[in-house]
Order: C-alpha cells, then sequence, then structure tokens
C-alpha cells in the first residue's frame, strides 16, 4: 500500500522545497517530481512537514490527590488532531516504588494511545536498587530520566540525590531532565502566603517567582557539569532560567532548554482574573510570566539557546482544579496544551515573523527527535524516515474553544484565541491518522517508541570529560 503527498511544500528544519512524498507502509519511500502511489493526498497551498513530537506530557498522571482529565485516550487524540504524531510522557513511581513497576504501570495507561509514544522515567527518591534499575531502563529502550526539585514532600529530590542520579546518568550515555525551581523556597513561601491570608490562585505566582527557577537551573546546569552529563531543563519560563542555560551554552556545555506554548503566549494577568475558576484554570509551575520573559523566550528560540516548544499537557478539570477553594497549595498543578502547540505557535511565531518555517519545525520536531537520539527514525521528511507527516494549510483558521475539542476537561487556556494554521491531514507511520477534522484512527495504535543511549552530543562530552579530567600529580 503507497500513497502520494503531492502539490505540496515540504518543510524541513533546514529547507523549503517543492516536491511530492512518496509512502510505502511506515515509511518515506521517496522525494520527488511526478511520484505514483495506490493513493493521492492534495496538498495543493500546504506545507509537508514532519509531525509534531511533544516531548512534555502528563496523561492519567497521579499528582495531588487525584488523576490528570486527559488519559492516552482523549491525550492523543488531541495530539494528532493537532498535527502532533507522537508524545514522550512521564513514567512516575509511587512513593518507593520500583522503576520497573512504575514501567508496567504505565504500560496500562498507554494502551488505548491513539499516537506513537515514549516515557521518560522520573527518578523521585534514590537508593542502590534505583540505580541499578536504570540500567534496565535505558536497556528496554528508555534514556531520560526525569528530576524534580520542587514538589517538596511528592516528587522532590534533593542535590545529592539529583547529583547520584546524574552521575549514573553519564554512566549509562542517558540524558536527564529537571524541573527547576527551588522547592524548599516554594514551600516556605507557600505556608508564609496562606498565613498572611493570600489563599486564592495568585499566591501560586507569588510563591514561585522567577529568581525561584534561576536558582534552580543554575544549580542543576553546575550538577550536571560536574557529573560529566549533558541537562534538559523543561517548562523554561523566565529571564532568569533562560540567561542559566544561554551562559551555559557559551561556556561549552551541553544544555537544553524547553519553553512551554502557554508560557509563550499566555501571561501573569491570568492569576489576577477576579474569576477564581479562570485563575485555578491556568494555575501551573511555573507559573504564567510577564511580558518581558517572554519576548525574552521567543529570542531565545531564535538564538538557539532554547531548543524545543512543548505542553506539560497535564488537564484537569475545573471540579478538579476546586480542590484548591480555599488553599491555592491545593489546586492540582497543570494546563492544557497538546491540541493546539501547533496552530499557537504557527499564529504567535511564524505568522508574526518571530520564527521562520523552518525555525518552526526545529522547534516542534526535529530538535527534540535530534535531543532524544530518534532522528532521523522521526522528526524527519527524508527517504527511510517512518512517515509521520502533517499535511499542514497555513491559510486555515479555526477559535480555539473547549466546545470542540478532543480534550476531556471542559475548558481550554486559549479559548477564543483564533489560530491560522491547520492540519489538513496528519499521519502516523503512513496512516491517515485525521482528516479534514476527523480521526481517522483506531484506539490503541499507537506504538512504544525504544530508543538508544549515547547520543553523538553525550558521546562528545564524554570524550571532552575524559580528556579534560582531573588528573593526579605524578610526584
Ligand atoms: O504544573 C505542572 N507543570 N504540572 C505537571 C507536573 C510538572 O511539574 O511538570
Ligand atoms: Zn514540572
Ligand atoms: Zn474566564
Ligand atoms: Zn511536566
Amino acid at each position: 500500500m503507497s500513497t502520494v503527498i503531492r502539490n505540496g511544500t515540504i518543510a524541513t528544519a533546514d529547507r523549503t522545497y517543492k516536491a511530492d512524498v512518496l509512502v510505502e507502509g511506515e515509511y518515506i519511500a521517496a522525494i520527488g517530481d511526478n511520484l505514483s502511489g495506490d493513493t493521492e493526498i492534495d496538498a495543493t497551498g500546504c506545507f509537508v512537514m514532519p509531525g509534531g513530537i511533544d516531548p512534555h506530557t502528563h496523561l492519567d498522571m497521579p499528582f495531588m490527590g487525584t488523576n490528570s482529565a486527559d488519559d492516552y485516550e482523549s491525550g492523543t487524540k488531541a495530539a494528532l488532531s493537532g498535527g502532533t504524531t507522537m508524545v514522550v510522557d512521564f513514567c512516575i513511581p509511587g512513593n518507593g516504588q520500583s522503576l520497573l513497576d512504575a514501567w508496567a504501570d504505565w504500560d496500562r495507561r498507554s494502551e488505548k494511545a491513539y499516537t506513537d509514544f515514549a516515557y521518560h522515567m522520573c527518578i523521585t527518591y534514590w537508593n542502590e536498587t534505583v540505580r541499578e534499575e536504570m540500567a534496565e531502563v535505558v536497556r528496554r529502550g528508555v534514556t531520560t530520566f526525569k528530576h524534580f526539585m520542587a514538589y517538596k514532600g511528592a516528587l522532590m529530590v534533593n542535590d545529592e540525590e539529583m547529583f547520584s542520579s546524574f552521575r549514573r546518568c553519564a554512566e549509562l550515555g542517558a540524558l536527564p531532565l529537571v524541573h527547576a525551581e527551588n522547592g524548599d523556597v516554594v514551600a516556605a513561601m507557600q505556608q508564609q502566603l496562606l498565613a498572611d491570608g493570600v489563599t486564592g490562585p495568585e499566591g501560586h505566582a507569588f510563591s514561585r517567582p522567577p529568581r525561584v527557577e534561576g536558582e534552580a537551573a543554575n544549580r542543576a546546569i553546575m550538577i550536571a557539569d560536574q557529573a560529566g552529563c549533558p541537562v534538559y531543563i523543561v517548562h523554561v519560563s523566565c529571564i532568569e532560567a533562560h540567561e542559566a542555560i544561554a551562559r551555559a551554552r557559551a561556556n561549552g556545555q551541553r544544555v537544553f532548554g524547553e519553553p512551554l506554548i502557554q508560557h509563550l503566549v499566555l501571561d501573569e494577568s491570568e492569576y489576577f482574573h477576579p474569576d477564581w475558576d479562570h485563575a485555578a484554570r491556568r494555575v501551573m509551575s511555573p507559573p504564567f510570566r510577564n511580558k518581558k520573559h517572554q519576548d525574552d523566550l521567543w529570542n531565545g528560540l531564535r538564538a538557539g539557546s532554547l531548543q524545543v516548544v512543548a505542553t506539560d499537557h497535564c488537564a484537569f478539570t475545573t471540579e478538579q482544579k476546586r480542590f484548591g477553594r480555599g488553599d491555592f497549595t491545593k489546586i492540582p498543578n497543570g494546563t492544557g496544551g497538546l491540541e493546539d502547540r501547533l496552530s499557537v505557535l504557527w499564529t504567535h511565531g511564524v505568522e508574526t515573523g518571530r520564527l521562520t518555517v523552518n525555525e518552526f519545525v526545529a522547534a516542534t520536531s526535529t530538535n527534540i527527535a535530534r535531543i532524544l537520539n530518534l532522528y532521523p527514525r522521526k522528526g524527519a521528511i527524508a527517504p527511510g524516515a517512518e512517515a509521520d507527516i502533517v499535511v499542514w494549510d497555513p491559510k486555515a483558521s479555526k477559535t480555539i474553544s473547549a466546545a470542540t475539542q478532543q480534550s476531556a476537561i471542559d475548558y481550554n487556556v486559549f479559548e477564543g484565541m483564533t489560530v491560522k494554521g491547520l492540519a489538513r491531514y496528519t499521519l502516523s507511520r503512513g496512516e491517515v491518522v485525521w482528516q479534514d477534522g476527523r480521526i481517522t484512527a483506531q484506539r490503541g495504535r499507537g506504538r512504544f517508541v525504544p530508543r538508544v543511549p549515547f547520543s553523538a552530543e553525550s558521546q562528545a562530552l564524554r570524550t571532552w570529560k575524559a580528556l579534560t579530567a582531573d588528573k593526579p600529580v605524578a610526584r
């Protein structure tokens, strides 16, 4: 079975050109002029781009006494409707739970997936068993380990635990990820704010100012340098964290930064909204910032100091958010975005001239495929790549509304925003999974995508660290 995508303009991370794409089975077989196949997809007026990869989702995640409302079914439907063909979700061991046990739990969750998926494994405590299990986790194809520097008393790890885990990552050729916020300071400030009578969602923003994130980003970067591994900072929201990353990169460190689409376009005024529900629905960590931080994140995408735009999709219903009425520290943290990431980034990035089409492809797909050591299997329009393709209509537009979304929650943080740029077709491993506003895929068709350790960058860093290591003085 073959399909030819005709009359479109191919846009990759490094070039834009007119050509047909021939898909055979699950792979791209050829690119050229006047190709023919069993069926045809008309891409007139469209860009043909690698499917989006969202490397930061929490589907059906147990968190703050509840589970995020979008599971692998509604979450991955949301993804493919918006042109995203792969998600990387966080597998989180419960208190003292073994990593492999947690993985088995996540495999049960992901049985319903419509898109391909991978996992990051979270390190939420440290002991010898965890150290040993990490090797098995890598052997089975999960090569990224997440560390929370916040959520004290729950997911947070301390510097000693992080350093142990980062050193293990260096040995295994794995990449550590970090949620950078100083969790001790956040916890103390939360208590102070509550004692001072600040109980609403604005307290969430007050308790997590930018310097709290900047300090943690600097600390994580230092620990990675000492441990000899690269590091990837998730949900970079502010100048202080971006500065830490840019400075480290300028100093030769292998550091990556991931802003979220929400932080790029929504600001802190959301938390001062008179409607409690409106404000609480936007509670996430780190919180939204002001315009100067937003501008700085956009600049980082252009400058290359920030590489990936993700969502941290962690959707809670209004009812769930209301657990925190009277105490902002109990509002489940997280927002949605999986469905709208590409359209919102296109509208506010490409349409405004902040990003080129190629920078858009890099930020939504190719860069993360490289960082995850999946390129060019994913993230590429090239012969031999898996045919994860979005046929993107830059003229199509819609107004975002919870009433028409795939996500299971009852609101959308981008409600009322008119976006330009929509997926006309989405293909996942050669199969049309979204067409003309409809899902055409089967539940459970998504596959786990195993990865191998020692990306080119982690190998290069290993070589450099060995060469420049401290050596004893021969006396
Ligand atoms: O508020 C957020 N970001 N919720 C999801 C968990 C995390 O910190 O990534
Ligand atoms: Zn986080
Ligand atoms: Zn509202
Ligand atoms: Zn997250």
